[in-house]
C-alpha cells in the first residue's frame, strides 16, 4: 500500500544532504531533482520508465526517478552520481568505464553508473549475466552495450596506461569521458538557471489540415502565466529553413495549412506552471482536417502535390547507369528479382531535443544540442533575417544524434522566442513531441533485378527505388542521389542500371539516419545476393568473395580506387566464423524443434 503522504512538503536526504522542497502535484522525483535542487546530472529520456536514464537510488535500491512521485520520497536517501564520486568504488568503476570507452554521448552513463554502483555493492565480482540483469534497465543507443559490460566486469583490475603517443589503432580515451561518467556533462536540457522561461510548441493533431489562428495576444494576455505567443508573423526574415538551401521548403510554423501531425504552428512562451498547465485546446486555433497522402503510390497517382513544381510529389530523384544492363540479364544464366518495401525508422537517442537561449552582448545565443552548429547558424541568420555576427549558436553535449540532429529543431523557438521576451527561454521536447516532429529514417519501397553466369560472376543488376521523404526535403535529395551509387554494395557489376526518387507524403519528414538511405538498399540487394548463391549452388560468403570489389577494378560510376578497398579481406576474414557458426547451427537444427538458428 502506498504510504499516505503531505501534498504540501518532501523532506529527504539527497547524496548526503537534507533536502526540504514542496513539489507541485503530481511533480516526479526526476523533475524535483533537476529542477528544484538542481541535480542535473539525473538525465531525462523518456520520462515513461522504458529508458533508465534518471535511475537514482533511493535507499539503495535502483529507481526510475521518473516513475516516482517525489511525495514518495519523504523520509528516504537518494543518491545521484554526483553524490557517488567520493566513493572508491565509484571512482574505480568511473576509471573502468574510462579505459573501456563505456561512455560515448554520454547520456545514459549517469543512469548506466549508478545501476552498475547498487550491483557492486552487493556482488564484488559479479559474472556478465549478472551485469547484464542489473544493467537491463538503463538503455544505451551508441554503444552496443558490450564495452560497458566489460567495464564493470573488470572493476578492480589493474588498467593497462594509456598509449602516450596516440598511435594509429591505440584505444585512446575521450577527452570528454570523464565529466560524462561522473555525470557532470551538460546537455541541452542542464544549461537554463531556475526561473527560465518554458517554450512549448503547438502542433498539428492531423496528418493534413487548414487551419484559422484566432486573437492569440489576447489569450496570452488574459492566460495568467503565459508571456507571448510566437507564430509565422514573428519571423522577420524568411519562415523558411532546410539542409540543402536549393530544396529548404520548411517552415518554421506551417501558415494556413499543415502538412504533417506534429507540424508546429505556434509557440507558447510562459513559466513553467502556465506552459504545463495550458492544454492545446485552449488556444484560439480553429481546425479543418484534410484528406491526407500517406503512401508512395497515393502520392505518385496525379492528385494533390504538397509543393508546387513538385508534380507527382516527386521531390528529385538519381540515376547511375553503366554497361547494358537489360541485355546482360537477358543473357544471365541465372536471375533473381524481388520487391522489398521498409518501414519508418525512429532514431531513438536517449536526450530529446532540447536547449535554452538568452539575449547576451546584443546577440541571440542559443544553446541546443545539434550535430551541425555552423549549419544552425546559416538557417538562423535567414529565418531571424539579421546579421550572422548577432547570433551565436553553442552546442552543448550532444546525447545522440545519428543524423537526425544535422536538422533543425529546437533553435528557431528558443531564437524567437528570447527576441520577443528578452528575457532566458528554454524548451525540451517530450519522447512524443520528439517522435512526432524530428525526421526518420527514409521508408523504401525496392524493385531488383540481379543475374549472374553458371560460374558464379555477377553480369547485370537494375534497381527502381522510391523513398518516402515524408513532407519535407530534408536530407531526401542526398537519400535520392546516393542511394542509385551504393545499391550494387561493394561488388563488381560491369552492367547496372539504378533510379531512385524522393516521394513527398503528409508523413514527418525524413532525413538523415546512418547510411542515407544505403541501409535500405542492401538489404534488398544482400537478400538477392543469397537467393542467387543459393540458385547457383554456390557458398554465400564465396559468392561474395568471388565479386568483391578489389583495388583497380572500376565501380558502376566509373571510378577507380587504385587502393584502400579492403571488403574482400573483410570477407575472407570472415571464413573461420562463418564456418563454426554454420557448424553450431546444423547441430540446434538438427534437434527438430521449434527454434531454428541461421547464420548471416
Ligand atoms: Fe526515466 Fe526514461 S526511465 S527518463
Ligand atoms: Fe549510451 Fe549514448 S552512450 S546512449
Amino acid at each position: 500500500m502506498d504510504k499516505q503522504v503531505s501534498l504540501e512538503h518532501v523532506s529527504f536526504t539527497l547524496n548526503g544532504r537534507k533536502a526540504d522542497v514542496t513539489p507541485f502535484p503530481g511533480e516526479r522525483l526526476s523533475s524535483l531533482l533537476r529542477e528544484s535542487l538542481d541535480a542535473r546530472d539525473v538525465k531525462v529520456g523518456c520520462d515513461a520508465g522504458d529508458c533508465g536514464a534518471c535511475s537514482v537510488l533511493v535507499d539503495g535500491d535502483v529507481v526510475c526517478a521518473c516513475l516516482m512521485a517525489a511525495h514518495q520520497a519523504d523520509g528516504c536517501k537518494v543518491e545521484t552520481i554526483g553524490g557517488l564520486q567520493d566513493d572508491d568504488l565509484t571512482q574505480a568503476l568511473a576509471q573502468c568505464f574510462e579505459a573501456h570507452g563505456a561512455a560515448q554521448c554520454g547520456i545514459c552513463t549517469p543512469g548506466m553508473m549508478v545501476a552498475a554502483v547498487s550491483l557492486l555493492r552487493d556482488v564484488s565480482h559479479p559474472d556478465e549475466t549478472e551485469v547484464k540483469d542489473a544493467l537491463g534497465g538503463v538503455l544505451c543507443r551508441c554503444t552496443g552495450y558490450r564495452k560497458i559490460i566489460d567495464a564493470v566486469l573488470h572493476v578492480g583490475e589493474e588498467i593497462a596506461a594509456d598509449d602516450p603517443v596516440g598511435h594509429t589503432g591505440a584505444a585512446i580515451r575521450r577527452l570528454d569521458g570523464a565529466e560524462k561518467i561522473a555525470g557532470r556533462e551538460l546537455f541541452a536540457d542542464d544549461i537554463a538557471p531556475p526561473g527560465t522561461l518554458h517554450v512549448r510548441v503547438i502542433r498539428s493533431p492531423f496528418n493534413r489540415a487548414k487551419f484559422e489562428l484566432g486573437a492569440l495576444d489576447e489569450w496570452a494576455e488574459k492566460t495568467p502565466g503565459i508571456e507571448a505567443v510566437l507564430t509565422a508573423a514573428d519571423i522577420q526574415g524568411k519562415n523558411c529553413f532546410g539542409v540543402i538551401p536549393a530544396f529548404a521548403d520548411q517552415p518554421v510554423f506551417a501558415q494556413k495549412e499543415a502538412r504533417f501531425r506534429g507540424e508546429a504552428v505556434a509557440a507558447i512562451i510562459g513559466t513553467p506552471e502556465a506552459v504545463r498547465n495550458v492544454l492545446d485546446a485552449d488556444l484560439p486555433i480553429s481546425w479543418e482536417e484534410l484528406p491526407a497522402i500517406l503512401t508512395i503510390s497515393d502520392a505518385m497517382a496525379g492528385g494533390d502535390n504538397l509543393h508546387e513544381g513538385r508534380d507527382n510529389n516527386i521531390m528529385c530523384g538519381g540515376f547511375v547507369t553503366c554497361g547494358l544492363p537489360d541485355d546482360a540479364l537477358k543473357a544471365a544464366d541465372m536471375t533473381v528479382e524481388g520487391t522489398f518495401t521498409t518501414s519508418f525508422v525512429e532514431h531513438a537517442y536517449i536526450e530529446p531535443e532540447a536547449g535554452f537561449a538568452e539575449m547576451k552582448d546584443g546577440r541571440v545565443e542559443v544553446h541546443a544540442c545539434t550535430q551541425a552548429p555552423v549549419m544552425d547558424l546559416d538557417s538562423l541568420e535567414e529565418i531571424l533575417g539579421m546579421d550572422r555576427a548577432r547570433i551565436r549558436v553553442v552546442p552543448t553535449g550532444c546525447g545522440g544524434g545519428f543524423g537526425s540532429k544535422l536538422d533543425l529543431s529546437v533553435q528557431p523557438y528558443l531564437a524567437l522566442a528570447t527576441l520577443k521576451t528578452g528575457k532566458l527561454v528554454r524548451i525540451n521536447y517530450s519522447r512524443s513531441e520528439s517522435m512526432q516532429s524530428t525526421t526518420k529514417r527514409h521508408p523504401g519501397e525496392m524493385m531488383v533485378k540481379i543475374g549472374a553466369t553458371h560460374d558464379g560472376r555477377l553480369c547485370g543488376m537494375v534497381f527502381d527505388g522510391l523513398f518516402n521523404t515524408g513532407a519535407y526535403a530534408s536530407w531526401g535529395p542526398t537519400v535520392a542521389t546516393r542511394v542509385p551509387i551504393h545499391a550494387s554494395g561493394p561488388y563488381k557489376i560491369a552492367n547496372y542500371r539504378a533510379d531512385a526518387k524522393g516521394i513527398h507524403t503528409h508523413c514527418p519528414p525524413s532525413g538523415a539516419f546512418r547510411g542515407f538511405g544505403v541501409p535500405q538498399a542492401a538489404i534488398a540487394q544482400e537478400s538477392l545476393f543469397d537467393e542467387l548463391a543459393d540458385k547457383l549452388n554456390r557458398d554465400k560468403l564465396e559468392f561474395r568473395i568471388e565479386n568483391a570489389l578489389e583495388n583497380g577494378d572500376r565501380t558502376v560510376c566509373g571510378q577507380v580506387f587504385e587502393q584502400g578497398v579492403g571488403i574482400k579481406d573483410c570477407f575472407e576474414a570472415l571464413r573461420d566464423a562463418w564456418k563454426s557458426e554454420h557448424a553450431a547451427a546444423d547441430v540446434v537444427n538438427a534437434q527438430g524443434t521449434a527454434i531454428k538458428r541461421g547464420v548471416g
